[in-house]
């Protein structure tokens, strides 16, 4: 009996064993180093899944996903390519064809979490919601309390108007990143493994210090803003961008001098965007250094080239609504146009100032605010057919100011 023992049964536990000790080495972990998602086209149709991994990483770039409640899942698969300056991988993975107003499920390979995210619906009678605003990240634990009170809200997604990581382009501030990412992971997943898309324009600090003689082109924006071109798939290069939601609403993320000039070919680039969205109910644009300044001075130059060169397209095009960032407040102005205040509807307000996740700043008295103050908040804006709703939350969680627009 005991030489059955030795010769059958203890050969099948050491291989059982071996079986289910090789099945933890090549499943990672649970979840990898950092998930977002994106657009790169068009949000009704498509997704665009990044995730990080650390070195050990044994799987592909790949993933499985279906609709909600399908039995089979699909695979797709992407690309790799290094997370600069880190040991870090970044997997790119778009994918398209997909169904409006669906809740898709998918899980990346290696990890075991199962994540879902909406394709939005199409339809100008559905509202689409978002949490807009800037300069995410001085300490961690305020961007994870802005995005918490931004969450309260279920946004379809989340908008940032540059100053992410404040890692100012430098490997020596990779863990800056590494922070906002797990921010992310840790505040934007729902419970059920939702996740809440966002949207990225760059800032001055997404920046190296430039020299006197910098010359923009594709090379020079990625050695300047390594992480910026690398890590998100959309604006990309040349730095700025538009995501078209059909002909319901587009927003226009640009780059304020940071990696590229304002004047010049961005404001032809500019020109031309808004002229082919004529017909587009919704013009959003995003962009970091405010023209309508809460905290720093109104005749600043690039606060100046922004009235010169955007401003007086924005107004040809029926924009209502542009969101500005970098002075650490919030501010509300009038609705302007042509330099003056006019009355809502007839003009363009600017919102933001850029106080997510830093250190606010006071604000200075000025001709054009209706409403400054100096906290950490988001922007939670509701789009329904031609009327905009907009609710102002602390990172507290407290409405502090509201504001309608009917088209
Ligand atoms: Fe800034
Ligand atoms: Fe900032």
């Amino acid at each position: 009996m005991k030489k059955i023992i030795i010769a059958f049964i203890i050969p099948l536990l050491i291989g059982t064993f071996a079986f289910a000790y090789s099945d933890i080495t090549f499943t990672n972990e649970n979840e990898p180093a950092g998930l977002f998602l994106t657009w790169k086209d068009d949000p009704y149709t498509t997704m665009v899944i990044d995730y990080h991994t650390k070195p050990g990483y044994q799987g592909s770039s790949a993933l499985q996903y279906r609709v909600k409640g399908a039995k089979k899942w699909i695979p797709a698969s992407g690309s790799n390519f290094p997370y600069p300056h880190h040991d870090r991988t970044i997997h790119r993975i778009a994918l398209n064809k997909l169904k409006a107003g669906k809740t898709y499920e998918f899980t990346l390979d290696g990890f075991t979490r199962i994540y879902s995210f909406k394709t939005l619906p199409k339809g100008k009678k559905k509202p689409v919601r978002f949490a807009i605003g800037g300069d995410t990240m001085h300490q961690k634990a305020w961007m994870d309390s802005t995005n918490r009170a931004a969450m309260v809200y279920d946004p379809d997604f989340i908008v940032w108007g540059g100053d992410l990581a404040y890692a100012n382009g430098s490997p020596d501030n990779i863990g800056r990143w590494d922070d906002w990412f797990q921010s992310i992971m840790e505040t934007l997943i729902h419970p059920d493994g939702r996740v809440v898309p966002i949207l990225v324009g760059i800032g001055n600090h997404e920046v190296q210090r430039k020299p006197e003689d910098y010359v923009a082109n594709d090379a020079n924006r990625l050695r300047y803003a390594p992480f910026y071109y690398s890590l998100f798939a959309f604006p990309g290069q040349p730095g700025y961008g538009v995501i078209d939601f059909g002909r319901y609403m587009s927003f226009v993320f640009l780059d304020t001098d940071h990696t590229n000039p304002i004047d010049g070919v961005q404001t032809e680039w500019l020109k031309e965007t808004l002229e082919a969205r004529s017909k587009t109910l919704h013009i959003i644009p995003v962009y970091h250094v405010p023209g309508y300044p809460s905290n720093r001075s109104y005749d600043g130059g690039t606060q100046t080239r922004v009235r010169e060169h955007f401003v007086p397209l924005f107004e040809a095009h029926r924009v209502k609504m542009a969101f500005e960032n970098h002075d650490h407040t919030y501010k509300r102005t009038h609705p302007l146009k042509e330099g003056k205040v006019v009355g809502n509807g007839e003009g363009i307000v600017y919102l933001g100032d850029g106080s997510w996740g830093v250190k606010p700043r006071n604000t200075n008295e000025a001709w054009y605010l209706a409403r400054r103050e100096s906290l950490h908040q988001c922007i939670i804006v509701t789009i329904e057919g031609k009327s905009i709703d907009m609710k102002m939350v602390s990172k507290e969680g407290e409405v502090f100011d509201s504001y309608k627009i009917d088209l």
